[in-house]
């Protein structure tokens, strides 16, 4: 994306009709007429202003998703930026949500079509993303394509002398179904669906897709050179879990090099054989195409998924090519290490299915997501570890702060928990312990399961941070 001038974007949030099957249109909500949204390229201590118009039917947030960003613009769920024309309760009726939480709070306060959101970059360099937060209504308003890339850079980082150029692929993955009108209809709020006896029940471990799209497309195959690749891997599907494989035409498996996690640089890299993709994780991996036949292909396969869910794309090595690339052993100096006798606080919360009203809901701490409530209060510059425990899948996400995880079922964290992290992936009955620094800016934030429909069934929570 251009600047408008220099250190401001502009972005209009509009509907437009794609292509994303071979034939078949389809009406996407779009950052920019595009999906994924325009990505952003930024450096570290360059702040930016993103505008965002709405020309949506129906009101937006947008949030920097691993942001370390001032309240005001960190897009809290009820930061609403109206459409033209809403009517408030006429639209509310219109479009009921999953039923977290009741949009009645009085804190909707903008009117305005267009909102300036600030960034200052003032955090390591990383793949961050940016997507809709609307309270409610989060799953389906990513569903239907409104999420991007952004992207931190520094001097340090461009010496390392990685794979970049054409070399390196940025690659956000998500599923998706599409109606039988080729719409991403969004299964859980079918009005036509809503009626049949056990519905929110199909739903309430979130909403899966049959199609696996890549940066916007089903199942593509990339042109590669015999090299090494910088793999920016992101996972923006709503409830969509992978674990990644890739593996060449003879039944080989490729090497992945983690060399970042979700906020930035590991210290040193770590190899995997295979890499699980919990939804909103970033992983920074390189993959070495050198010693792949010429003309053969390497998959890359979700052992997680069956059928035709279980393929992602697919790498094409076409020419041998010079490589000058390295990945060094030490990448970073600036990692936070945190130590238990830092921690000034030890909290516990607990990620569980509840009951809500008349239906199912997801809690945390046994509350479903209130506004007005302030869950959590600590101030500035503290250190906490907090303790999480899940019943069943849920990738927990902390807003404004960098986390490192310190135990995993009472265990040491694997080898994919390296480096600093803004969303765990707690497994089914697992626990673990994080811990943090909350410096950066005070206000008020989110934490969250970052499965979308279990965020808008109501497992979120307000931070403070004072
Ligand atoms: Cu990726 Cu609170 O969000
Ligand atoms: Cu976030
Ligand atoms: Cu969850």
């Amino acid at each position: 994306l251009e600047p408008t001038k220099p250190g401001r974007y502009e972005i209009h949030q509009r509907e437009v009709t794609a292509e994303i099957l071979p034939g078949v249109p389809t009406r996407l909500w779009t950052y920019g007429g595009t999906f994924p949204g325009p990505t952003i390229e930024s450096r570290r201590g360059h702040p930016i202003t993103v505008a965002h118009r709405n020309e949506l039917p129906v009101p937006t947030v947008v949030h920097l998703h691993g942001g370390r960003t001032p309240a005001s613009s960190d897009g809290y769920p009820t930061d609403l930026v109206f459409p033209e024309g809403w009517d408030d309760m006429a639209g509310m009726h219109e479009m009921e949500g999953m039923g977290g939480t009741s949009m009645s709070d009085p804190r909707a306060v903008t009117s305005e079509l267009t909102r300036e959101y600030t960034f200052p970059h003032d955090q390591r360099p990383t793949m961050l993303w940016y997507h809709d937060h609307r309270m409610d209504f989060t799953a389906p308003a990513i569903w239907r394509g409104l999420a991007g890339m952004h992207f931190i850079r520094d001097a340090e980082e461009d010496a390392l002398g990685l794979p970049s150029g054409p070399r390196e692929l940025p690659l956000m993955i998500a599923d998706r179904a599409f109606a039988a009108d080729g719409s991403l209809a969004y299964p859980a709020l079918d009005p036509t669906l809503k009626e049949r006896p056990g519905v929110t029940e199909k739903y309430v471990a979130g909403v899966l897709g049959d199609v696996i799209l890549v940066n916007g497309a089903p199942w593509p195959i990339h042109e590669v050179d015999a090299a090494r690749y910088r793999l920016r891997l992101l996972n923006a599907s709503n409830a969509r879990h992978y674990d990644l494989e890739a593996v060449r035409d003879d039944g080989h498996r490729l090497d992945l090099v983690q060399i970042g996690a979700d906020q930035g640089l590991l210290q040193a890299p770590v190899k995997h054989r295979n890499l699980p993709l919990a939804p909103a994780e970033r992983y920074d991996v390189i993959i070495d195409f050198a010693d792949v036949p010429i003309g053969s292909r390497v998959r890359v396969r979700n052992r997680l998924g069956s059928g035709q869910t279980k393929e992602v794309l697919a790498f094409h090595v076409v020419r041998t090519a010079t490589d000058t690339s390295r990945i060094p052993e030490v990448l970073s100096h600036d990692l936070p290490e945190w130590h238990r006798s830092d921690a000034v606080r030890v909290r516990d919360f607990s990620f569980r299915a509840g009951q809500m009203g008349d239906g199912h809901g997801w809690l945390i701490g046994g509350k479903p997501f209130a506004p007005s409530r302030t869950d959590v209060s600590t101030r500035l510059g503290d250190v906490e570890i907090w303790r999480l425990v899940a019943d069943v899948h849920h990738p927990v996400h902390l807003h404004l702060v960098g986390f490192r995880i310190l135990s995993r079922g009472g265990h040491d964290p694997l080898p994919h928990d390296a480096g600093l992290k803004d969303t765990v992936s707690l497994r089914p009955g697992e626990s673990a312990e994080i811990i943090t620094r909350f410096d950066g800016y005070r206000g008020r934030y989110l934490f969250h399961c970052h499965n979308a429909e279990h965020e808008d069934m109501g497992m979120m929570a307000n931070l403070e941070v004072t």
